[in-house]
């Protein structure tokens, strides 16, 4: 298959499309999962564009900032929200990123090939449990706090 198929094949497959049942009706929150999506996207991307590792190590760290940037601000919600969560789900953001680290390591590293797509792979698979699964058990709680039933 020439490498241009080959690309959008890829694409297709494997683009995050945002769907509601991501929604998580937190304004500063959806907007933030939906550039996070779209940042995954266009390094999957930018990654299968080129074979320079320093580049490729470049465009990770990128997403490693973006996602630090990210966790940060949705603790602190939760902090000022009160969430009894907030302990467990911090965990969860310090496991993602130490995992990135490894895999970033091994990219420069030169482990294989395949490291930059497999830590695309990874990401995307875990965005999408995260905001799903974990993320959602906030937006639960925040909204009972915020709009008691009357
Ligand atoms: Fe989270």
């Amino acid at each position: 298959m020439p490498a241009v198929n080959k690309l959008e094949a890829a694409m297709n497959e494997e683009t995050i499309h945002w769907k509601d049942k991501y929604k998580l009706d937190i304004e500063i929150i959806d907007l933030q999962h939906q550039y996070f999506a779209d940042l995954i996207n266009r390094l999957s991307v930018q990654l299968n564009q080129t074979d320079n590792l320093q580049y490729q190590a470049a465009l990770i760290s990128e997403l490693n900032a973006y996602a630090r940037f990210h966790f940060i601000s949705e603790e602190n919600l939760m902090q000022q929200a009160g969430y009894p969560g907030l302990q467990q789900h911090k965990k969860l953001h310090h496991d993602l990123m130490d995992q990135l680290s490894v895999k970033e390591s091994r990219l420069e590293l030169n482990h294989g090939e395949s490291e930059a797509e497999s830590i695309i792979d990874f990401l995307r698979d875990w965005f999408l449990h995260h905001t799903v699964v974990e993320d959602r058990k906030f937006a639960d709680y925040f909204h009972a706090q915020t709009q008691p039933a009357d």
